[in-house]
């Protein structure tokens, strides 16, 4: 049976700080952030917006097009997390109004976890083809102020309708994957921060890739050139070319010259280039960018997807693009969304990152800002307490 993702689609913050910005007040060269990372904008979250409100206003749109009750599971993978114990998956539940007959977890390795949730969701559909699951992911990036993390933050949250003969892409059952305990990059629970060794990160990136890539190749027998296009996680956009550089390296084919990489990988980095690193929502923004900009009717071709995960957790899997599926898109929301956020100065950037939601165990209001369709109110007796802004 086919089993695949039905829907897609994709939230970020209403606010954003264009990297020229940054770069001046850094005393950096613009053309570093621009061209060396390939990033152009970071998504900065008010302070009204989390992962709970990005995930849930995700998931709204595929919400209206479905009835909920066929939902009964929900993933939520991330690592920004709102409690340390209870899923943020339950939140977002409440917000979306779904069936009390849903298992609903949250899952957590760094930027990998919604590939986790994928997996799971369709073995799961699989057993259960006439029911649907949800998978989120949804993430806040924050490194240091002035660190060289700092120009690849970003926010965002994407929203998988994961079923059997799915109207998108129907996922191959063959992957490559790897573990492996290395400390790239991390966030102790002490910290707001993420610690990080930035250019050993983009090492074990690769290397893991490469050995995804090698397993996948055995199992399935194909070629690079049996994948039409390439989708990878994004830290920063830089690094899928050069991923797509390193697996044609490891296939002996020569390096391609910049207008075919730009034919396989373009499209997928559009939004990123905008939102930053929105760790477990990245890949998945990447394959929503692929879908609604590529201009080639991608349907019946196969496109890659690579996902790692700090720590570290990679994964190299394929789908097929479904027939028709351009009418089953997000694109417009997409792009609208991306197009009529508010840009920061520097200063209003710099406040909103020292801003934190207050951990003194008070009961607190909090101003709205431009969210999306779901904000967080405030919090009451420890709880925190959001709303539908509309
Ligand atoms: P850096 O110190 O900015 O690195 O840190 P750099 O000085 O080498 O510069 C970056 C690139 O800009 C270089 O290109 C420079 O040449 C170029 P490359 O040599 O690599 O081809 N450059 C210029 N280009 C044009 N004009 C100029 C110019 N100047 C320099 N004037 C680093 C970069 C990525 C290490 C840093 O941003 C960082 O630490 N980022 C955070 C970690 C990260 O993103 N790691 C990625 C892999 S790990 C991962 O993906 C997992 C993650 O998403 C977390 C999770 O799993 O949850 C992070």
């Amino acid at each position: 049976m086919n089993v695949g993702i039905d829907l897609i689609s994709f939230q970020t913050s209403q606010y954003f700080l264009d990297l020229a910005t940054l770069a001046q007040v850094r005393g950096v060269e613009a053309e570093k952030y621009r061209a060396g990372l390939g990033q152009e904008r970071m998504a900065v979250p008010p302070p009204d917006e989390d992962i709970v409100t990005l995930a849930a206003s995700a998931a709204k749109p595929i919400m209206e097009k479905i009835n909920s009750n066929d939902i009964e599971l929900l993933l939520f993978g991330t690592e920004s997390g709102v409690d340390q114990s209870k899923a943020a998956a339950l939140f977002v539940h409440g917000l979306l109004n779904l069936s009390k007959r849903c298992r609903a977890v949250e899952i957590k390795e760094a930027c990998y976890a919604a590939t986790a949730g994928l997996q799971l969701a369709l073995a799961w559909v699989q057993q259960h083809p006439d029911k649907k699951a949800l998978v989120l992911g949804a993430d806040i990036a924050r490194y240091d102020l002035g660190s060289p993390g700092e120009p690849t933050q970003g926010c965002g949250a994407i929203a998988l309708l994961i079923s059997a003969n799915p109207r998108l892409l129907v996922l191959d059952p063959e992957t490559g994957f790897h573990a492996e305990n290395v400390m790239d990059f991390w966030r102790p629970n002490y910290r707001t921060e993420a610690l990080v060794d930035g250019k050993y990160s983009t090492l074990v990136y690769l290397s893991t890739l490469v050995d995804s890539w090698r397993q996948y190749r055995v199992a399935t027998g194909r070629k690079l050139g049996d994948l039409a296009r390439s989708c990878f996680h994004l830290p920063f956009t830089r690094l899928a070319e050069k991923a797509y550089v390193r697996l044609c390296r490891e296939e002996k084919i020569p390096e391609p010259p910049p207008d075919e990489i730009q034919r396989k990988i373009g499209p997928s980095l559009l939004y990123n280039r905008q939102t930053g690193n929105t760790y477990a929502a990245s890949l998945y923004e990447s394959v929503a960018a692929l879908l609604d900009n590529d201009p080639e009717d991608l349907s019946g071709q196969r496109i890659s997807l690579f996902s790692y995960g700090s720590g570290c957790m990679a994964e190299f899997f394929s789908g097929v693009v479904q027939p028709g599926y351009r009418e089953h898109l997000f694109a417009e929301r997409h792009r609208r969304m991306l197009a009529e956020r508010t840009e920061l100065t520097y200063r209003q950037y710099e406040d909103v990152f020292r801003y934190h939601v207050p951990a003194d165990g008070g009961d607190h209001v909090f101003a709205p800002y431009r969210t999306g369709l779901y904000r967080l109110q405030g919090i009451k007796q420890h709880v925190r307490l959001y709303a539908a802004t509309t």
